[in-house]
């Protein structure tokens, strides 16, 4: 399972890029709205730091011509651009199109909450599905059991559309989605460090400091 970062902020995409863990990035309007930056520059930022590995930007528009017409937009900022489309009968439209008719633009299909909506947006021709695990939850739903059930029917469909787990809320949720056969997580930089951590590395790397600080303070060389 490949790590996308899901967040549009440039700190912490350089720092996940650092830990040399994350083959891409996904934002949305709500992360993009927490940024400071004009969108286009802080965009273009993203993927040229990404350096070809894909960025997913999201449309605002919600009829077909529209999000067809913001996608191509989107994709003209960058080669490594792909197109979140939301799920549904005019997202599964403009999927079809752009992959199609248009100049070819790969899309992620965003807001899948069903194992029947990621069905249709791959037979669309989506490049990516995002089933969203944390906001199924959040309703009492089971967010990896979707995932679960999406990885299993596409592999007896024999659909190869990578599927990216997304709204992941906590490092278990990453362990799961892996376990469930997930392609991509994309993972808010907060869980990253999450998964980076654990109380008994900290405790091991303070007790081996003051063990050797006690034997250097014993003068032994
Ligand atoms: C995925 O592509 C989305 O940007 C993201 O995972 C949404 O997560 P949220 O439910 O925490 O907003």
């Amino acid at each position: 399972m490949q790590f996308f970062l899901d967040s549009a902020n440039l700190t912490e995409i350089k720092e996940s890029l650092a830990w040399g863990v994350i083959a891409g990035v996904t934002t949305n309007p709500t992360l993009l709205s927490r940024e400071d930056s004009a969108f286009e520059l802080l965009a273009r930022e993203i993927c040229t730091l990404m350096q070809g590995s894909p960025v997913s930007l999201e449309v605002l528009a919600t009829t077909t011509d529209a999000m067809v017409e913001e996608a191509l937009k989107l994709a003209a900022l960058a080669p490594n651009v792909v197109v979140k489309i939301p799920m549904g009968g005019e997202g599964l439209k403009a999927v079809s199109r752009l992959r199609r008719e248009e100049k070819r633009v790969p899309c992620n299909v965003t807001l899948i909450f069903s194992v029947s909506q990621a069905l249709l947006a791959a037979r669309a021709g989506a490049a990516y599905i995002s089933p969203f695990i944390g906001r199924l939850d959040d309703i009492g739903w089971d967010g990896v059991g979707l995932v679960e059930e999406i990885v299993a029917v596409f592999r007896r469909q024999a659909l190869d559309t990578p599927v990216i787990a997304a709204s992941i809320r906590h490092p278990v949720h990453v362990q799961r989605v892996a376990a469930a056969g997930a392609h991509i997580a994309t993972v808010p930089f907060s869980v990253l460090q999450q998964m980076a951590a654990h109380p008994l590395t900290s405790q091991g790397v303070a007790r081996f400091l003051a063990d050797w600080t006690r034997r250097q303070g014993e003068g032994r060389p």
